[in-house]
């Protein structure tokens, strides 16, 4: 009888491994979109006119973010959301870290809607470093007053395993990216906030975050230096954007590259030589056939080197107008949700088959 039982016991289990490792064929942990609105009328300047800010967020009159990310969750398999947001709009224009409680209750709106689909859920401070034409830490606000706002933050979801915490969206024309000590106050602020290493942190480089020139422009170097408080690198991902038009501006209906030779292998190569891992947290083009070639092309290449390529986020869905250049919002007719061309033919995992499902 004990016999037979424990059989039956090791058959179960080993069902049970059968199932897990089926679902970790699949080699990228992470795909998603952005909702942006939250930071509309922030410029690559800091500035965030936070009147022009639109709320992907029903209740708040806006577009509705929650259908679009259950639509995504089920019928693309999509398992994570990064929420744009500008630092002015959560202080309420104050060049502080406390956040106001109606603007931060408006933003969490958003953040819930999100954990409610299973997904993880990337809190993206969209501000390039800056805050109203000023440098953290250079000129703008102290690295002290940054780090009271990710103190602030990471306090409120301490006990949130699906909350990602991302540093900065796109710093740019840093003099000496190894001052942007932003990145290393932040993580300490996050750390000392939820007491533990679980949640993942992305850590910004300069050039707007450029996978092409991550390794050449020195953010690799100077990223590498930023440690848990306990001298560990564990969660600290480094966050890389890149876009397939020919300028790398995400503006252009075409894309023109897969990206490969000039940014995925140079950043795949130092992340393996030096054991870290990257997230795409921005990518994306029009929704025409050259961009689902190249698109599928490149997240062929990143699954390839999943094991320091953890995924890709496209360029964006949320209160974006669905003629923009750029857009993955889907649309709802009335009865179901339609993908843009680019989702459903090259970035949806339910079409390319390339990313595990952890909802
Ligand atoms: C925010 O603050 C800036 C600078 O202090 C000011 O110019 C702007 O009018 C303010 N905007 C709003 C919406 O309060
Ligand atoms: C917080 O923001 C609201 C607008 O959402 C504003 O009316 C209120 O005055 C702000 N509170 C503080 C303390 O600044
Ligand atoms: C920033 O990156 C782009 C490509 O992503 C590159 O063309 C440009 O030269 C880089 N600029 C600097 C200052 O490194
Ligand atoms: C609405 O969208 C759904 C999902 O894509 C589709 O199955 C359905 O046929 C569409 N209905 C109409 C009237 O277009
Ligand atoms: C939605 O998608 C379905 C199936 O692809 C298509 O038949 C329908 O025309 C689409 N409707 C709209 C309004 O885009």
């Amino acid at each position: 009888m004990a016999i037979a039982f424990l059989y039956t016991y090791v058959l179960a289990v080993s069902a049970m491994t059968v199932a897990v490792n089926a679902q970790a064929f699949a080699p990228l942990k992470f795909a998603g979109v952005n909702i942006a609105g939250f930071d509309f009328g922030c410029g690559t300047d800091g500035t965030c006119i936070i009147s022009q800010a639109v709320p992907p967020v029903y209740q708040l009159s806006g577009v509705d973010g929650l259908g679009q990310m259950q639509h995504f969750v089920k019928d693309d398999g999509y398992n994570v959301f990064r929420l744009p947001v500008g630092w002015q709009y959560l202080t309420y224009n104050q060049s502080t870290g406390i956040l106001n409680e109606t603007q931060f209750s408006n933003y969490n709106m958003l953040v819930s809607d999100c954990l409610s689909t299973g997904a993880y859920c990337e809190i993206d401070i969209h501000n390039y470093a800056r805050y109203d034409g000023q440098i953290i830490g250079q000129g703008g606000p102290s690295n002290e007053i940054f780090a009271e706002l990710w103190f602030n933050i990471a306090s409120y979801w301490k006990n949130e395993p699906k909350v990602i915490f991302g540093v900065m969206n796109e710093p740019h024309d840093i003099p000496m990216i190894l001052r942007f000590f932003g990145n290393k106050y932040a993580v300490t602020a996050i750390r000392s906030a939820s007491g533990a290493s679980t949640q993942m942190i992305l850590l910004p480089g300069n050039n707007y975050t450029s996978a092409q020139t991550f390794v050449s422009s020195g953010s690799a170097e100077a990223l590498a230096m930023v440690r848990n408080p306990d001298g560990t690198f564990t969660n600290l991902i480094m966050d890389v954007h890149k876009y397939l038009d020919y300028d790398n501006s995400g503006t252009h209906a075409a894309c023109v590259t897969n990206n490969i030779e000039d940014a995925w292998y140079p950043l795949t190569t130092w992340l393996r030589a030096n054991g870290r891992q990257a997230l795409n947290t921005e990518t994306g083009g029009g929704n025409v056939d050259s961009c689902v070639g190249y698109m599928s092309q490149q997240i062929g290449y990143q699954a390839a080197q999943s094991d320091v390529m953890l995924g890709y986020l496209g360029w964006s869905a949320g209160s974006f107008a669905t003629n923009y250049v750029l857009s993955q919002v889907p649309y709802y007719n009335g009865t179901g949700w339609n993908d843009t061309l680019l989702v459903s033919m090259a970035m949806s995992p339910v079409t390319n088959m390339l990313v595990a499902s952890v909802v």
